[in-house]
């Protein structure tokens, strides 16, 4: 697959002192790491913004007064226009309430919609914040894991049902997941509503990765299906994740309910979260009106570069078993049949110069695999697959 926009994913740039935790935090979380290692864990890209985002920020910064930025209806309109022309679902802009980020908004939402030692059921493995929020707020993670067949993973729906039946309040969905890169489907997510609605459950969908669906699979809005209460659902979504802008944070939490909307915006002010930020506020407005040529062309970019992993796998350490990537840039790998033990995995990674994720930080059924960023230049991709060859084999 080739797109006009290669050129732009496969220029190689040099983030070292740059400030950025993928490139520059490496030892501080991984010990000591050898010059030049190539950094594949935290979910950061290793490329430019759209040149629409870039000149936005360069305009906001070049008026060197950088004030509280006025609640201008722009950012959110742009967001609810990208929400229907995307993803065929059309909340309204004043649905969506802003925050300073999803895990904010996540942990918030956590203490408005149950109350101290209520049951929160979450999907391990999957996106840590997703306990720890829960952890730190005093409520119970009740923990329905997901299951693995043939390499795909998916939701143990009559698992989650015996979780509910013994009383669970909220459910937090990460859709599509992070890590093991599922984009659930229409039926799944039917099927999974229905149980919420039987039980009286709460959701809260963590739908960060929405706009990152490799070709061939459609995001389904978890809130627009049909057996979806509007006073039972709330939607979380940035442009952060799709466009690389994990720096300038800015998010919004949908609800299309006017009560629950007016709950979690009082909460919102309450908490001290009303003040947005200017950059990541003009940074997402222009990614929504501009970047769907540049998301499109990332989409196969990296669709390609998880090809080019699977293959290098097959051929040379075939024991290691890439589950599908629907999802996401982040491919999951399960290298249980190495016989060693995580920690030993991670510290010959190291060692040979290529930093992924270790699976054991995603919580349960995430011991022995591997998270790999794909979202690098092809050839820096080509060098770090190498060496996890040489640290795996
Ligand atoms: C599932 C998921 N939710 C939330 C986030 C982070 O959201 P934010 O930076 O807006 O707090 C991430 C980042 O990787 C993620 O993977």
């Amino acid at each position: 697959m080739s797109t006009a926009f290669d050129h732009t994913f496969d220029t190689l740039i040099d983030r070292t002192g740059t400030g950025s935790l993928k490139w520059d935090d490496m030892e501080r979380i991984f010990g000591p790491v050898p010059q030049n290692a190539i950094p594949l864990w935290v979910a950061d890209m290793d490329f430019h913004a759209p040149e629409a985002v870039q000149n936005a920020v360069k305009d906001v910064a070049a008026q060197g007064i950088y004030g509280y930025p006025a609640e201008s209806s722009a950012p959110r309109e742009a967001a609810a226009t990208w929400l229907a022309d995307r993803h065929g679902w059309a909340p309204g802009k004043e649905s969506l309430v802003t925050v300073p980020g999803v895990v904010p908004g996540m942990a918030l939402l956590i203490r408005e919609l149950t109350a101290p030692g209520d049951g929160v059921a979450v999907q391990p493995p999957v996106y840590p914040p997703l306990f720890d929020c829960v952890r730190a707020a005093g409520r119970r993670v009740v923990e329905n894991p997901l299951v693995e067949t043939d390499g795909r993973w998916g939701m143990d729906l009559g698992g989650l049902e015996g979780i509910f039946r013994g009383g669970v309040r909220l459910l937090l969905l990460c859709s599509p997941h992070n890590p093991v890169g599922r984009v659930w489907t229409r039926d799944e997510l039917s099927a999974l509503a229905d149980l919420c609605q039987r039980y009286g459950v709460m959701v809260v969908a963590d739908e960060i990765h929405h706009d990152l669906v490799l070709p061939g699979h459609t995001h389904t809005v978890f809130a627009s299906l049909p057996q979806c209460q509007p006073d039972r659902v709330v939607t979380c979504v940035s442009a952060s994740k799709s466009f690389n802008l994990g720096g300038l944070p800015h998010a919004y939490v949908v609800a299309t309910d006017g009560a629950l909307r007016q709950r979690i915006a009082h909460a919102v002010v309450g908490r001290g979260l009303a003040h947005g930020d200017l950059f990541g506020m003009v940074a997402q407005e222009a990614a929504h009106r501009h970047g769907a040529p540049w998301l499109d062309a990332l989409r196969m970019y990296i669709a390609d570069n998880a090809a080019m992993l699977q293959d290098r796998l097959h051929s040379h350490l075939p024991w290691v078993r890439m589950a599908t990537l629907e999802g996401t840039y982040l491919a999951w790998l399960d290298c249980r049949a190495s016989g060693m033990d995580e920690t030993t995995m991670m510290r010959r990674l190291v060692a040979a110069g290529v930093v992924p994720s270790g699976g054991r930080f995603f919580g349960t059924g995430g011991e022995g695999h591997l998270r790999v960023n794909l979202a690098t230049p092809r050839t820096r991709l080509s060098a770090a697959i190498a060496r996890m060859i040489v640290g795996l084999a």
